[in-house]
């Protein structure tokens, strides 16, 4: 109960009137990492101690197939408070300096549905998208006007301002956005933290002082390493330092947490914890593989306890989110256009169903333009049961590389082994990785890791043909200018339509 419920039920004490006060308040904290992964006890990783998101999931519903549409910041950030992908928001890329991409400016935000309906909303931490009147918020500390280190790094800051937002004296149910800046890279912006800012507030000569955490430090035997990361003694530092940094957000979630239960919260409010794009090594972020895409999500509503500490093999989108907030607080879509007379749909299903029992979900999309502004490296994709297609748009570039990937240690290493013609003890090869095929089908089934190309094998031809199918369907449904690519046109005028472009492809 909230200190105003509070008060409000003891001067209404004896009238019975209390209970019918308490019904209406219905809140939601959606707390998100930045470029996090698997790394948790949450999912099964024991070389990790991350006890808050192990105690969170014990009181939420751990989702094993959840995925971002988009593996970069903030296309997915767009995404995750639309509802849409990037290619219907207009978020192409990411938002800050001379990226400078933008959402469009019609398009209907969850904050601005929110706040129409009279919900208080507040963001704590990276904020990464705009323009602002698409994505107000009534409380904010963010990087837009303040240290991004202090607002989404330093959680005994955090942990004040969650403090700051719940004992506002307002009677309005509220949206909390905690979007942390860890475990993100920081090599590339503050090098003197270390890769992953590990080292930013542990107390040591010149690093500050983060009061309310205590480091955990891991060697680089300590660490499990993903498939997808080549298993050499640089990689394994850079993992030791990641783990570091998410040790750092596990307590900044610990510290979250239980100020909402202080303030009296805890039962009346849906937490999800999920993470904007897969981890920032070779084939996660900028990716649209599945270790570039698939998330942590863990769900928590104090009104469904019985799927606690339960997984879900549901596929699950972060397309899923504003329709699960919207549900939660019964407020409708509209019914809006963002261009022309094309209404726009939410693609994604509210997870609340699935706090009751599993549903048969076994299809998501993702949808992918830029990352910086010159990684231009469209791609469209598909995951249905146990089967992955990836359209690569422009195949015949080289896949772009972005600046905070490019220094890390890991990728360094990477190109300094390639180079040499060292053994590299990675998955792939840097060739392989830079080009790649235009349709690549896996049968995760089979192969996990996504390395064998079905595509060109006639014994799946029917599943190549279905997945493109389906893939053309949700394009068509979102509005996707990239419909007819590459090699078409796509003519919008009277009926839109593919008109061909015989550019030999
Ligand atoms: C963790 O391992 C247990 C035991 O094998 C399993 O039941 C559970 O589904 C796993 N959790 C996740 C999130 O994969
Ligand atoms: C950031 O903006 C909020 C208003 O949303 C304001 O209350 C706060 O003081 C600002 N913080 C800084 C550091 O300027
Ligand atoms: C973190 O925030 C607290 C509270 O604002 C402050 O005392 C401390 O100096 C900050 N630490 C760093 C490393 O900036
Ligand atoms: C929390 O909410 C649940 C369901 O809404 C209810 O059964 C339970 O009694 C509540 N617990 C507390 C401590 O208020
Ligand atoms: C890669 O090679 C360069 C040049 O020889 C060297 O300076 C750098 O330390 C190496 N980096 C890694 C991570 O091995």
């Amino acid at each position: 109960m909230s200190r105003l419920e509070f008060a409000c039920c003891v001067l209404l004490l004896g009238l019975g009137m209390c209970l019918g006060l308490r019904q209406s308040l219905r809140n939601v904290l959606l707390i998100l990492a930045d470029d996090g992964g698997f790394e948790s006890g949450a999912y099964n990783n024991s070389a990790i101690s991350t006890p808050h998101l192990n105690a969170l999931a014990q009181r939420s519903l751990t989702f094993h197939n959840a995925f971002t549409s988009v593996s970069s910041c903030s296309p997915s950030r767009a995404s995750l408070l639309t509802g849409l992908p990037q290619h219907q928001n207009g978020m192409y890329g990411l938002h800050q300096n001379d990226h400078h991409f933008n959402s469009f400016d019609k398009v209907q935000s969850l904050p601005l549905l929110l706040r129409q309906a009279n919900i208080r909303t507040g963001i704590i931490g990276k904020k990464h998208i705009g323009p602002e009147p698409v994505y107000p918020f009534d409380f904010a500390y963010t990087e837009e006007n303040g240290s991004i280190l202090q607002v989404g790094r330093n959680i005994t800051h955090i942990k004040l301002l969650v403090r700051k937002f719940l004992e506002t004296q307002d009677e309005r149910p509220f949206f909390l956005y905690v979007a942390f800046h860890d475990p993100h890279r920081c090599g590339h912006s503050q090098p003197m933290y270390g890769p992953f800012c590990e080292k930013f507030g542990n107390g040591e000569s010149g690093m500050g002082w983060i009061p309310d955490w205590v480091p955990q430090t891991y060697t680089p035997e300590d660490v499990q390493v993903p498939y997808f990361i080549p298993d050499t003694p640089v990689a394994r530092a850079d993992l030791a330092a990641q783990y570091t940094t998410i040790g750092r957000m596990d307590q900044g979630i610990g510290l979250v947490l239980e100020e909402l239960k202080v303030a009296g919260f805890l039962n009346d409010t849906l937490v999800i914890f999920t993470s904007d794009n897969g981890i920032p090594f070779p084939s996660g972020r900028t990716n649209l593989y599945w270790s570039g895409t698939a998330e942590p999500m863990l769900v928590s509503s104090p009104e469904h306890r019985n799927r606690w500490g339960q997984v879900s093999k549901a596929y699950v989108s972060l397309l899923d989110i504003v329709p699960t907030i919207l549900d939660w607080f019964s407020i409708p879509y509209p019914s809006y256009s963002i261009f022309g007379t094309k209404t726009v749909h939410l693609t994604g299903h509210s997870l609340l169903p699935v706090l009751m029992s599993e549903p048969p979900w076994t299809t998501v999309f993702s949808s992918q333009s830029h990352h910086e502004v010159t990684m231009y490296y469209p791609m469209r994709s598909v995951l249905h049961q146990n089967f992955h297609l990836v359209h690569n748009l422009n195949f015949k570039m080289p896949f772009p590389i972005d600046q905070d990937f490019y220094v890390s240690p890991t990728f360094q290493d990477l190109l300094n082994r390639t180079r040499s013609g060292q053994q590299t003890s990675w998955y792939k090869d840097l060739h392989h990785y830079y080009y790649r095929d235009r349709w690549e089908l896996y049968d995760r089934k089979q192969d996990p890791w996504e390395i064998q190309n079905l595509a060109t094998d006639p014994n799946y031809r029917e599943v190549l043909e279905m997945l493109k199918v389906q893939l053309t369907k949700w394009q068509w449904e979102t509005n996707d200018p990239w419909v007819c690519a590459p090699d078409g046109v796509l003519e919008e005028k009277l009926s839109p339509q593919c008109q061909p472009l015989h550019n030999e492809l």
